[in-house]
């Protein structure tokens, strides 16, 4: 029988990577009936990243895992184990982590796809980080990316203009400092909300038809206010509780690190949990809502800008698809 050492995990280094074309608000005027003026009061969003055609969530999530690995001076091969977060896989089958894997050369890696829409990146992390725990693991890559425009109708004002296409990636590793770690996670879903935000068409209800691309079953579909009041409630629920289980208050927190899916919805559920201003991180008016991506595109967004430092308390939430909820208390560890 082997051995397990339990051990805490740590985020040990931090890639990101988003394709180079822009699609900015102005773009979107000339293509639905919008206007910059309305995009950015309702969400905050500028401008957001898209690929060319025949790029895809695969080749964005190779990039931000070279730049992780690049950071951590590490080779693919050095890596015990990868987790893809994506809710825009490449195809169905094989997994988004078998291409991955084979992009990257990670010889002698296994890894899954794991789909939560928009919390996808913290159920990753999570599933790393107990990988890590129980000592089978010393080597986790655990990665965030979609390519929304793969699955936007680029007719539909309503969904149009919040999506962006993104990727972040990092690496997992036995803490050497308990106390720099992955503290503590709460994660539920409720399925009840499944028909307020969702994409119908292409699996084993609704295979592809003519239909089913003629009624845009192939395309996302929202109820937006649905989706805005569970995300504030939700996310405020979870987030006081994990604060106060681990006898923290919200001015402990050093950096607030939400999903971008809307600056009000960030901004509402910063406010009423009484977090300080300067520890929320917002980039959704770079990136829009990038769905697995954003977390750890903010991550890097937080590390940019000198506001993510070693020893930083900070919280992570997220609401998705689903729903999905999900929030994690850390230490940051370098
Ligand atoms: O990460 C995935 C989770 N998703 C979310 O968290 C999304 C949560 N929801 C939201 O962010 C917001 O609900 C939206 C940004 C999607 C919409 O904002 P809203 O303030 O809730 O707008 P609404 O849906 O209530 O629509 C208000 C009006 C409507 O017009 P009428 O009926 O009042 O005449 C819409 O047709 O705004 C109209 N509208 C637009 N107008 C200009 C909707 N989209 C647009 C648009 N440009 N792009």
């Amino acid at each position: 029988m082997s051995e397990f050492v339990r051990a805490r995990a740590k985020i040990s280094a931090l890639g990101t990577y988003v394709p180079p074309r822009l699609l900015t608000n102005a773009d979107l005027e000339k293509m639905v009936e919008t206007s910059n003026d309305w995009i950015v009061d309702r969400t905050g969003i500028r401008e957001r990243h898209m690929v060319e055609k025949g790029m895809a969530t695969s080749d964005l999530a190779v990039e931000a895992s070279k730049a992780a690995l690049a950071q951590r001076g590490l080779a693919p091969d050095d890596l015990d184990a990868l987790i893809v977060a994506t809710v825009t896989p490449d195809m169905l089958f094989p997994s988004t982590a078998c291409l991955v894997q084979h992009k990257l050369g990670a010889k002698g890696v296994w890894g899954f796809d794991l789909s939560a829409a928009c919390s996808a990146f913290v159920y990753a992390l999570q599933t790393g980080a107990q990988f890590i725990a129980t000592g089978v693991h010393k080597k986790v890559l655990v990665i965030g990316a979609d390519v929304m425009s793969s699955i936007i109708d680029y007719t539909d004002r309503a969904t149009c203009v919040i999506f962006g296409d993104g990727a972040g990636a990092v690496i997992l590793e036995p803490a050497d400092d308990d106390a720099l770690s992955i503290i503590d996670f709460i994660h539920e879903v409720d399925g009840s909300g499944g028909c307020a935000l969702y994409m119908p068409g292409g699996g084993s209800l609704h295979p592809s038809t003519h239909e089913t691309v003629d009624k845009k079953m192939h395309y996302v579909h929202q109820d937006g206010q649905a989706v805005f009041k569970f995300a504030i409630r939700k996310q405020i629920e979870l987030c006081e509780k994990i604060l106060e289980r681990n006898g923290l208050k919200a001015t402990d927190v050093d950096v607030f690190i939400p999903h971008q899916a809307n600056r009000r919805i960030i901004t509402a559920t910063a406010d009423r949990l009484g977090l300080r201003p300067e520890s929320i991180i917002i980039n959704i008016d770079r990136y829009g809502n990038t769905t697995a991506g954003t977390i750890p595109l903010a991550m890097g967004t937080a590390l940019e800008e000198g506001r993510l430092k070693k020893g930083d308390l900070v919280l992570l939430a997220s609401v998705g698809a689903g729903f999905t909820v999900g929030v994690t208390l850390l230490r940051w560890a370098y």
